[in-house]
């Protein structure tokens, strides 16, 4: 098994660049099928996640070729609307591809799609709405059959602002007949990309970054080629590295105006931000103090891939922190971890109470799931002594190369196979 070897103690000081944006990438993988000729991706991280998209993309008929962060997709034939079980069940985000090949081909058939265990993560909303705009289901075994006669728009209302299910139904409503309005729809960065991809493409979408989108269909797509930006939560992560270790830490290529609320908290923690078109520096040195409270939300709030990361940089903060999770039900697993190596952290229900520790000890702990993995690469960092974080693969379908970077940062990090 893939892990990384850390020896813990060091100042963490220097630059790094980052990466393109994972959540940011994959829905325009899915949405390259609405366009009948070459999408060309720039920036597109080379990560596991958007491995196993092109994989399903192939599987269906798309030409692929990803070379350096470039990825060209030719979707002029698709052959296929049954996609491959094999990689739809590694990752959630294939879900978002129902949306996608309805609009191209009005029918899909999908394995139950995988991803992190971070809770339930049910598909009912994705479901509800997408009948809204006249398509039906039928669910078999572990299988979904989507079909649509056509696809008319109409007035959806989501419960609750998910990321996918907004995503899902913007990429249906492209091409359908009329126009769809979604309340309650998420104001993601992520979200927005999409759209504002789309628009490139020629889709008519009004309110982008707003709770009400409107979309008029087109008859058809057009070629393009797109950036994607930075990856927020990955210069998050490195963020919070930075401040854990009482670092000095610059980052360039960071999408800055996406940060609000973690350098919000970056400062209440002690450290201080100073932020240029493109780049944050940061100096932890005085980064030392507790959060009495903070809680996940949809954003501009604090994100909940976030919460891991931020849950190891407390762990070793001067006071008491507590960390309540809205988003996800289940997404406190790197406790146990953190705790062996020392941590005091007491789960109660969505809450985390976090007692800071002078030190944590380094020892062997294992990645569950992905922000939990960074989360130990962090805890590591801070340790005292090595530590070693098996399930490398967890961390790899978000992080490009997380040993590369924090080496840029002076980190004592290696992999080993
Ligand atoms: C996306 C991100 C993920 C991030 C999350 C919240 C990607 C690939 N993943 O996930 O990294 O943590 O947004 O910012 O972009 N829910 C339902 N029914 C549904 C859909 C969602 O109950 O049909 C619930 C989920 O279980 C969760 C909440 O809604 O409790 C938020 O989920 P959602 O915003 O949909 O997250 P994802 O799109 O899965």
């Amino acid at each position: 098994m893939k892990s990384i070897d850390i020896t813990g103690g060091n100042t963490l000081c220097g630059e790094v660049s980052i990466q393109g944006s994972k959540n940011a990438a994959l829905p325009l993988l899915a949405a390259s099928v609405l366009i009948k000729g070459i999408t060309v991706i720039h920036n597109c991280p080379r990560i596991t996640d958007i491995f196993s998209m092109i994989k399903i993309l192939e599987s269906i008929g798309c030409k692929v070729r990803f070379t350096g962060h470039c990825l060209e997709i030719d979707a002029k034939d698709i052959t296929s609307t049954a996609l491959p079980a094999e990689y739809v069940k590694v990752m959630r985000s294939s879900i978002i591809f129902i949306g996608a090949m309805l609009g191209r081909e009005k029918e899909v058939s999908i394995h139950y799609p995988g991803g992190c265990v971070i809770g339930n993560r049910p598909i009912d909303m994705h479901l509800e709405a997408l009948k809204r705009l006249g398509v039906e289901f039928t669910e078999a075994e572990e299988t979904i059959q989507a079909k649509a006669g056509r696809l008319e728009g109409n007035e959806i209302f989501l419960p609750f602002p998910s990321v996918g299910a907004t995503q899902n139904v913007v990429l249906a409503a492209v091409l359908a007949k009329g126009t769809t309005v979604i309340k309650g729809a998420a104001k993601e960065p992520e979200v927005t990309e999409v759209c504002r991809f789309l628009q490139k493409a020629g889709a008519k979408i009004h309110g982008i970054g707003t709770e009400i989108l409107e979309i008029e269909g087109v008859p058809f797509l057009k070629e393009i080629e797109f950036t994607v930006v930075p990856d927020r939560i990955v210069a998050g992560t490195y963020l919070l590295a930075g401040a854990a270790t009482r670092g000095a830490v610059l980052l360039e290529n960071a999408p800055v105006g996406q940060m609000d609320s973690l350098l919000l908290m970056l400062k209440n923690l002690g450290a201080k931000i100073h932020v240029e078109k493109g780049q944050i520096f940061l100096n932890g040195e005085e980064a030392e103090r507790s959060i009495p409270f903070i809680e996940t939300r949809v954003y501009p709030g604090f994100p909940t891939d976030l919460q891991s990361p931020l849950m190891a940089v407390l762990a070793t903060a001067d006071g008491v922190s507590i960390i309540r999770e809205t988003i996800f039900e289940d997404r406190f697993r790197v406790a146990k971890e953190l705790n062996r190596m020392g941590g005091r952290i007491f789960l109660k229900e969505n809450q985390a109470l976090i007692y800071g520790v002078k030190k944590l000890k380094g020892m062997k702990v294992t990645a569950e799931e992905l922000r939990g993995g960074a989360a130990l690469v962090i805890a590591g960092l801070l340790a005292e002594g090595r530590t070693k974080i098996e399930g490398l693969s967890y961390i790899e379908r978000g992080y490009e190369d997380i040993v590369r970077d924090l080496k840029c940062l002076g980190a004592k990090i290696e992999k080993s196979e």
